[in-house]
Protein backbone atom coordinates (compact mmCIF):
# COMPACT_ATOMS: atom_id res chain seq x y z
CA UNK A 1 0.00 0.00 0.00
CA UNK A 2 2.47 2.64 -1.07
CA UNK A 3 -0.11 5.46 -1.37
CA UNK A 4 -0.50 4.89 2.25
CA UNK A 5 3.12 6.85 3.08
CA UNK A 6 4.13 8.47 0.72
CA UNK A 7 4.75 11.56 3.28
CA UNK A 8 5.78 9.31 6.23
CA UNK A 9 8.33 7.93 3.79
CA UNK A 10 10.22 11.33 3.32
CA UNK A 11 9.72 12.39 6.77
CA UNK A 12 10.79 9.17 8.34
CA UNK A 13 14.09 9.56 6.13
CA UNK A 14 15.25 12.84 7.08
CA UNK A 15 14.31 12.48 10.54
CA UNK A 16 16.31 9.56 10.87
CA UNK A 17 19.73 11.19 10.22
CA UNK A 18 20.11 11.46 5.93
CA UNK A 19 18.07 14.62 5.25
CA UNK A 20 16.96 15.27 1.79
CA UNK A 21 17.87 18.92 0.59
CA UNK A 22 14.93 20.74 1.38
CA UNK A 23 14.55 22.70 -1.55
CA UNK A 24 14.02 19.35 -3.11
CA UNK A 25 10.79 19.01 -3.04
CA UNK A 26 9.26 16.11 -0.68
CA UNK A 27 9.85 18.22 2.33
CA UNK A 28 8.54 21.50 2.03
CA UNK A 29 2.29 21.83 -0.44
CA UNK A 30 -0.24 23.04 -0.93
CA UNK A 31 -2.04 22.05 -4.35
CA UNK A 32 -4.40 25.21 -6.30
CA UNK A 33 -3.50 27.87 -3.53
CA UNK A 34 -2.34 31.20 -3.50
CA UNK A 35 -0.24 33.25 -0.58
CA UNK A 36 -1.72 33.59 2.67
CA UNK A 37 -1.50 37.38 3.74
CA UNK A 38 0.35 37.67 6.99
CA UNK A 39 -1.45 37.35 10.47
CA UNK A 40 -4.42 35.67 8.81
CA UNK A 41 -3.71 32.08 10.27
CA UNK A 42 -2.30 33.48 13.34
CA UNK A 43 -2.18 29.23 14.64
CA UNK A 44 -0.01 27.97 12.01
CA UNK A 45 3.78 27.06 13.05
CA UNK A 46 6.48 25.52 11.20
CA UNK A 47 8.29 22.11 12.74
CA UNK A 48 12.20 22.21 11.98
CA UNK A 49 14.21 19.81 12.67
CA UNK A 50 18.35 20.24 12.62
CA UNK A 51 19.69 19.28 8.89
CA UNK A 52 23.69 18.81 9.09
CA UNK A 53 23.69 18.98 5.25
CA UNK A 54 22.35 22.49 5.25
CA UNK A 55 23.59 23.56 8.65
CA UNK A 56 20.34 24.85 10.01
CA UNK A 57 16.51 24.30 11.29
CA UNK A 58 14.67 22.53 8.42
CA UNK A 59 11.10 22.84 7.67
CA UNK A 60 9.51 19.26 7.79
CA UNK A 61 6.06 19.45 8.87
CA UNK A 62 3.17 22.15 9.54
CA UNK A 63 1.49 22.25 13.05
CA UNK A 64 -1.23 24.46 14.77
CA UNK A 65 -1.09 26.55 18.81
CA UNK A 66 -3.74 25.09 20.04
CA UNK A 67 -2.64 27.10 23.48
CA UNK A 68 0.07 29.46 24.12
CA UNK A 69 2.20 26.53 24.94
CA UNK A 70 1.02 23.55 22.94
CA UNK A 71 1.47 22.41 18.99
CA UNK A 72 -0.27 20.08 17.49
CA UNK A 73 0.93 18.32 14.37
CA UNK A 74 0.71 14.74 12.69
CA UNK A 75 2.06 11.91 14.63
CA UNK A 76 4.05 10.40 11.47
CA UNK A 77 6.10 14.30 11.73
CA UNK A 78 8.04 12.83 14.99
CA UNK A 79 10.67 10.54 14.54
CA UNK A 80 9.53 8.11 16.89
CA UNK A 81 7.30 7.89 20.48
CA UNK A 82 10.01 8.85 22.85
CA UNK A 83 11.53 11.69 20.61
CA UNK A 84 14.05 14.15 22.23
CA UNK A 85 11.78 17.46 22.59
CA UNK A 86 15.62 18.91 21.96
CA UNK A 87 15.56 17.92 18.42
CA UNK A 88 12.79 19.85 17.66
CA UNK A 89 12.26 23.87 17.01
CA UNK A 90 8.96 25.57 16.07
CA UNK A 91 8.37 28.53 13.76
CA UNK A 92 5.58 31.00 14.83
CA UNK A 93 4.33 33.81 13.39
CA UNK A 94 5.18 35.25 9.76
CA UNK A 95 4.36 33.59 6.24
CA UNK A 96 7.43 33.44 5.18
CA UNK A 97 9.37 30.35 6.42
CA UNK A 98 13.26 31.30 6.51
CA UNK A 99 12.11 35.30 7.48
CA UNK A 100 14.58 35.22 9.98
CA UNK A 101 12.56 34.76 12.98
CA UNK A 102 13.66 33.30 16.35
CA UNK A 103 12.62 29.55 16.39
CA UNK A 104 10.63 28.29 20.06
CA UNK A 105 12.18 25.14 21.81
CA UNK A 106 9.86 22.37 22.51
CA UNK A 107 10.33 20.88 26.20
CA UNK A 108 8.09 17.77 25.70
CA UNK A 109 6.96 15.56 22.85
CA UNK A 110 3.66 13.76 23.06
CA UNK A 111 2.64 11.22 20.37
CA UNK A 112 -0.66 9.70 20.66
CA UNK A 113 -0.15 6.03 22.15
CA UNK A 114 -2.17 4.11 19.87
CA UNK A 115 -0.46 5.77 16.55
CA UNK A 116 1.36 3.60 14.71
CA UNK A 117 0.74 4.72 11.26
CA UNK A 118 -0.61 7.56 9.13
CA UNK A 119 -2.55 4.70 7.59
CA UNK A 120 -4.30 3.16 10.61
CA UNK A 121 -5.55 6.40 12.40
CA UNK A 122 -4.29 8.40 15.51
CA UNK A 123 -1.73 9.97 13.43
CA UNK A 124 -1.48 13.38 16.07
CA UNK A 125 0.98 14.57 18.23
CA UNK A 126 1.54 17.19 20.62
CA UNK A 127 4.46 19.21 21.15
CA UNK A 128 4.27 21.37 24.49
CA UNK A 129 6.54 24.89 23.92
CA UNK A 130 9.54 25.88 26.57
CA UNK A 131 7.99 29.38 26.90
CA UNK A 132 4.48 30.66 25.99
CA UNK A 133 4.48 31.61 21.98
CA UNK A 134 1.91 34.32 23.23
CA UNK A 135 1.76 38.06 22.59
CA UNK A 136 4.33 37.96 19.44
CA UNK A 137 2.52 39.21 16.13
CA UNK A 138 0.92 37.11 14.03
CA UNK A 139 0.59 34.30 16.89
CA UNK A 140 -2.79 33.32 18.22
CA UNK A 141 -4.05 29.54 19.30
CA UNK A 142 -7.49 28.23 17.07
CA UNK A 143 -10.10 26.77 18.59
CA UNK A 144 -11.04 23.07 19.57
CA UNK A 145 -14.54 22.41 19.49
CA UNK A 146 -15.73 20.31 22.66
CA UNK A 147 -19.17 19.84 21.46
CA UNK A 148 -19.70 18.12 18.00
CA UNK A 149 -18.98 20.04 15.17
CA UNK A 150 -20.60 18.81 12.11
CA UNK A 151 -18.67 20.11 9.04
CA UNK A 152 -20.53 19.85 6.21
CA UNK A 153 -19.45 20.16 2.25
CA UNK A 154 -21.32 23.62 2.95
CA UNK A 155 -18.41 25.23 5.22
CA UNK A 156 -15.76 26.92 4.66
CA UNK A 157 -12.69 25.61 5.26
CA UNK A 158 -9.35 25.77 4.20
CA UNK A 159 -5.78 24.19 4.43
CA UNK A 160 -2.53 26.06 4.79
CA UNK A 161 1.22 25.07 4.22
CA UNK A 162 4.53 25.41 3.24
CA UNK A 163 4.30 22.01 1.56
CA UNK A 164 4.96 21.40 -2.66
CA UNK A 165 2.78 22.84 -4.78
CA UNK A 166 2.75 20.00 -7.18
CA UNK A 167 3.50 16.49 -7.22
CA UNK A 168 7.36 17.02 -8.17
CA UNK A 169 7.06 20.70 -7.42
CA UNK A 170 8.12 22.13 -4.53
CA UNK A 171 6.90 25.74 -2.80
CA UNK A 172 9.49 28.42 -4.14
CA UNK A 173 11.70 31.34 -2.29
CA UNK A 174 10.80 33.55 -0.58
CA UNK A 175 8.65 30.05 0.84
CA UNK A 176 5.54 32.01 1.37
CA UNK A 177 2.48 30.26 3.06
CA UNK A 178 0.19 29.04 0.56
CA UNK A 179 -3.40 28.48 1.82
CA UNK A 180 -6.28 26.82 -0.21
CA UNK A 181 -10.25 26.59 -0.01
CA UNK A 182 -11.23 22.87 0.21
CA UNK A 183 -14.37 20.87 0.59
CA UNK A 184 -14.85 18.10 2.99
CA UNK A 185 -15.65 15.09 1.40
CA UNK A 186 -18.40 12.78 3.54
CA UNK A 187 -16.02 9.41 5.17
CA UNK A 188 -18.86 7.09 3.65
CA UNK A 189 -17.91 8.72 -0.10
CA UNK A 190 -14.11 9.21 1.11
CA UNK A 191 -14.06 5.53 2.01
CA UNK A 192 -15.58 4.17 -1.46
CA UNK A 193 -12.81 6.50 -3.26
CA UNK A 194 -9.94 5.40 -2.12
CA UNK A 195 -11.64 1.59 -2.01
CA UNK A 196 -11.70 2.33 -6.02
CA UNK A 197 -8.22 4.45 -6.54
CA UNK A 198 -6.43 1.65 -4.72
CA UNK A 199 -6.01 -1.59 -6.65
CA UNK A 200 -7.44 -3.38 -3.39
CA UNK A 201 -10.88 -2.99 -4.59
CA UNK A 202 -12.10 -5.87 -2.71
CA UNK A 203 -10.45 -5.13 0.29
CA UNK A 204 -12.49 -5.77 3.17
CA UNK A 205 -13.04 -3.25 5.90
CA UNK A 206 -12.79 0.55 6.02
CA UNK A 207 -9.59 2.68 4.71
CA UNK A 208 -10.69 6.05 5.92
CA UNK A 209 -11.55 4.80 9.31
CA UNK A 210 -13.66 6.83 12.08
CA UNK A 211 -10.97 9.72 13.15
CA UNK A 212 -10.19 10.52 9.23
CA UNK A 213 -11.76 13.50 7.48
CA UNK A 214 -11.60 13.91 3.98
CA UNK A 215 -11.29 17.26 2.48
CA UNK A 216 -10.18 18.40 -1.35
CA UNK A 217 -11.13 18.05 -4.65
CA UNK A 218 -9.46 18.00 -8.06
CA UNK A 219 -6.83 20.60 -8.34
CA UNK A 220 -7.20 21.78 -4.40
CA UNK A 221 -5.51 19.78 -1.98
CA UNK A 222 -2.92 19.50 1.21
CA UNK A 223 0.77 17.89 -0.71
CA UNK A 224 4.18 16.86 0.90
CA UNK A 225 5.38 19.23 3.54
CA UNK A 226 1.97 19.92 4.84
CA UNK A 227 1.71 17.24 7.11
CA UNK A 228 1.08 18.39 10.50
CA UNK A 229 -0.71 21.44 9.26
CA UNK A 230 -4.51 22.67 9.81
CA UNK A 231 -7.46 22.31 8.60
CA UNK A 232 -10.07 24.93 9.85
CA UNK A 233 -13.75 25.11 9.16
CA UNK A 234 -15.82 28.70 9.77
CA UNK A 235 -18.63 28.01 11.29
CA UNK A 236 -20.90 30.34 13.25
CA UNK A 237 -17.78 33.25 12.26
CA UNK A 238 -15.41 31.37 14.35
CA UNK A 239 -12.80 29.12 12.95
CA UNK A 240 -11.99 25.88 14.61
CA UNK A 241 -9.56 22.96 14.19
CA UNK A 242 -11.08 20.19 12.47
CA UNK A 243 -8.24 18.65 10.65
CA UNK A 244 -4.35 17.84 11.20
CA UNK A 245 -2.64 16.87 7.47
CA UNK A 246 -2.08 12.89 7.66
CA UNK A 247 -1.92 11.34 3.93
CA UNK A 248 -3.19 11.10 0.60
CA UNK A 249 -2.92 9.38 -2.26
CA UNK A 250 -1.03 11.95 -4.70
CA UNK A 251 -2.12 15.22 -4.13
CA UNK A 252 -4.87 17.07 -6.00
CA UNK A 253 -6.28 13.96 -7.57
CA UNK A 254 -9.80 13.82 -8.39
CA UNK A 255 -10.76 10.93 -6.92
CA UNK A 256 -8.69 10.66 -3.70
CA UNK A 257 -9.39 13.89 -1.57
CA UNK A 258 -6.44 14.88 0.70
CA UNK A 259 -7.09 12.75 4.65
CA UNK A 260 -6.86 14.79 7.56
CA UNK A 261 -6.73 13.03 11.46
CA UNK A 262 -10.34 14.06 12.77
CA UNK A 263 -9.69 16.48 15.39
CA UNK A 264 -13.01 15.90 16.84
CA UNK A 265 -12.38 12.58 17.79
CA UNK A 266 -9.18 13.77 19.84
CA UNK A 267 -9.84 16.69 21.65
CA UNK A 268 -10.57 14.88 24.83
CA UNK A 269 -7.34 13.41 24.85
CA UNK A 270 -5.63 16.41 23.72
CA UNK A 271 -7.23 18.58 26.47
CA UNK A 272 -6.10 15.46 29.02
CA UNK A 273 -2.56 16.03 28.43
CA UNK A 274 -2.48 19.98 28.32
CA UNK A 275 -4.47 20.21 31.92
CA UNK A 276 -1.50 17.30 33.16
CA UNK A 277 1.38 18.90 31.87
CA UNK A 278 0.99 22.72 32.68
C1 LIG B 1 16.77 26.87 23.05
O1 LIG B 1 17.60 25.78 23.42
C2 LIG B 1 18.97 26.00 23.10
C3 LIG B 1 19.72 24.71 23.37
O2 LIG B 1 19.38 24.18 24.63
C4 LIG B 1 19.50 27.18 23.90
O3 LIG B 1 20.85 27.40 23.59
C5 LIG B 1 18.67 28.41 23.54
O4 LIG B 1 19.05 29.50 24.33
C6 LIG B 1 17.19 28.13 23.76
N1 LIG B 1 16.44 29.26 23.23
C7 LIG B 1 15.50 29.89 23.93
C8 LIG B 1 14.80 31.02 23.25
O5 LIG B 1 15.19 29.55 25.09
C1 LIG C 1 -16.42 3.37 -7.22
O1 LIG C 1 -16.41 2.51 -8.34
C2 LIG C 1 -17.71 1.96 -8.64
C3 LIG C 1 -17.53 0.93 -9.74
O2 LIG C 1 -16.68 1.37 -10.73
C4 LIG C 1 -18.66 3.09 -9.02
O3 LIG C 1 -19.95 2.58 -9.32
C5 LIG C 1 -18.75 4.06 -7.87
O4 LIG C 1 -19.56 5.17 -8.21
C6 LIG C 1 -17.36 4.54 -7.46
N1 LIG C 1 -17.50 5.31 -6.24
C7 LIG C 1 -17.20 6.59 -6.18
C8 LIG C 1 -17.45 7.24 -4.85
O5 LIG C 1 -16.72 7.20 -7.10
Amino acid sequence: MLWLVLSTVFLGNSVAGSPAPVPDGELVGIIGGDSAPQGKWPWQVSLRVYAYHWASWVHICGGSLVHPRWVLTAAHCISRKEADPSAYRIHAGDVYLYGGKALLNVSRVIVHPDYVSAGLGADIALLQLSDAAEGAANVKPVRLSSAPLEVTPEDQCWVTGWGSIGMHEPLPPPYRLQQVAVRVVENGVCDQLYHNVSSEHHQLGKIIQDDMLCAGTEGRDSCYGDSGGPLVCKVKHVWYLVGVVSWGYGCGWRDAPGVYARVQTYEPWITRQIQSHP
